[in-house]
């Protein structure tokens, strides 16, 4: 499973990039209001200059004739920028004009399998199913993430399906186990995928054993 960061966040960013275990990043307009900026385009072509692999931008259009127009104002401001679509069927419309312009469609706000289904069929390059909030609202958030990997697979469909809405460091684990291509993941929670207490006590111990046989004095 690949990793996506979460976050229209420069800093968060650049931190992560210097990882080298991050493949994109997808962005929404609740998370660029979070920096506290209106200007999309410039975001997104910064984090272009970070990130070399697909960067999400999502439309702000509600028909399909205006999430078609700004999909290819969108796709036009770097070679790696996904365009994100949400699963409406404006979108599907959208999706199906904008996949057979080879443009990266990424489908989002998808809380069904069926709505997974249609964004595949209308050639979009990911979905994307929101597990958190599905979750938030009583439902298995990650039994829909299996359900899409077992049908896309079992149609061969090229799709690959990331797991969105991403809370906590057991949704990557469940994630990954149910064959998700993608977990795209806050800056947070990628820090606590990282980070084991275990890890940290570890190395504390290493370093005072070590010190104690290469500075005597200090061990003492
Ligand atoms: C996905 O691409 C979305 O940006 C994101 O995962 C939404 O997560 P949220 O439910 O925490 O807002």
């Amino acid at each position: 499973m690949r990793i996506f960061l979460d976050t229209a966040n420069i800093d968060q960013i650049k931190q992560a990039a210097k990882l080298g275990i991050i493949s994109g990043v997808t962005t929404n307009p609740t998370l660029l209001s979070k920096e506290n900026t209106a200007d999309y385009e410039s975001v997104v072509k910064t984090i272009c200059s970070i990130v070399s692999g697909s960067v999400s931008a999502e439309v702000l259009a509600e028909d399909a004739e205006g999430m078609i127009k700004e999909g290819r104002i969108k796709a036009s401001w770097a070679p790696n920028v996904a365009v994100k679509i949400p699963a409406t069927a404006a979108g599907i419309e959208a999706t199906s004009t904008l996949s057979k312009e080879n443009i990266k469609v990424n489908m989002t706000l998808c809380f069904s399998l069926n709505q997974a289904l249609l964004g595949a069929l209308a050639g979009a390059t990911y979905v994307s199913a929101f597990v958190g909030r599905l979750d938030d609202a009583g439902h298995d958030g990650m039994q829909l993430i299996k359900d899409i990997v077992e049908v896309f697979a079992h149609y061969q469909l090229p799709t690959q399906v990331i797991a969105a809405s991403i809370r906590h460091p057991l949704h990557c684990v469940a994630a990954a186990k149910a064959g998700a291509h993608i977990a795209t993941v806050p800056y947070s929670v990628l820090m606590q995928m990282i980070n084991h207490p275990l890890t940290d006590v570890g190395i504390s111990r290493f370093l005072a054993d070590w010190r104690r046989v290469s500075s005597p004095e200090k061990g003492k």
